[in-house]
């Protein structure tokens, strides 16, 4: 099977589809920025993009990818190794304490302001409800949210 990561197509070779994409990218292709945490799609920490939408990658079988593509923490930033905003973001407000779950956190952001680049603090809570931070990042993850949406719209 193959699958387009981070703009390379990616062979891994006879896997079982039903192999969670979370798996094929850290223990086939060792992209291990994605976390593992709960395993039932309950805290984010593996959520990868798939497209534009965050998936959480320990419940989605790697051939539910199909032609998609797959957008993991490590293929974020610019080819010249410039960090992407939201990673930006999350550097200039110091967001993580222990950093487990903050992979999860800058994908469910990154998809957040792919679909709604400048969105409420309602909004923000909303969407990254989908992902749990057991040191209780929240105030910081939304403020670099923010941050980020202002300096997409600076660039812009
Ligand atoms: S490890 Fe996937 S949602 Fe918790
Ligand atoms: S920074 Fe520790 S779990 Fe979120």
């Amino acid at each position: 099977m193959n699958i387009k990561i981070n703009g390379e197509n990616r062979d891994l070779g006879a896997i079982d589809p039903q192999t969670p994409l979370l798996w094929a990218l850290r223990d086939e292709l060792g992209l291990v920025g994605t976390k593992f945490g709960c395993g039932i799609s309950q805290c984010g920490a593996c959520s990868v993009l798939v497209n534009n939408a965050s998936v959480k990658s320990c419940s989605f079988p790697v051939s539910s990818v199909g032609d998609a593509e797959v957008t993991t923490i490590e293929g974020l930033a610019e080819s010249n190794g410039d960090l992407n905003p939201v990673q930006q973001a999350w550097v200039d407000l110091d967001v993580a304490q222990c950093g487990y779950c903050q992979s999860g956190q800058v994908m469910a952001a990154e998809a957040l302001l792919r679909t709604n680049p400048n969105p409420t603090d309602d909004e923000i809570d909303q969407a990254m409800a989908t992902n749990i931070c057991r040191c209780g990042t929240y105030i910081r993850i939304r403020q670099a949210v923010k941050t980020a949406a202002s300096h997409l719209a600076a660039s812009e």
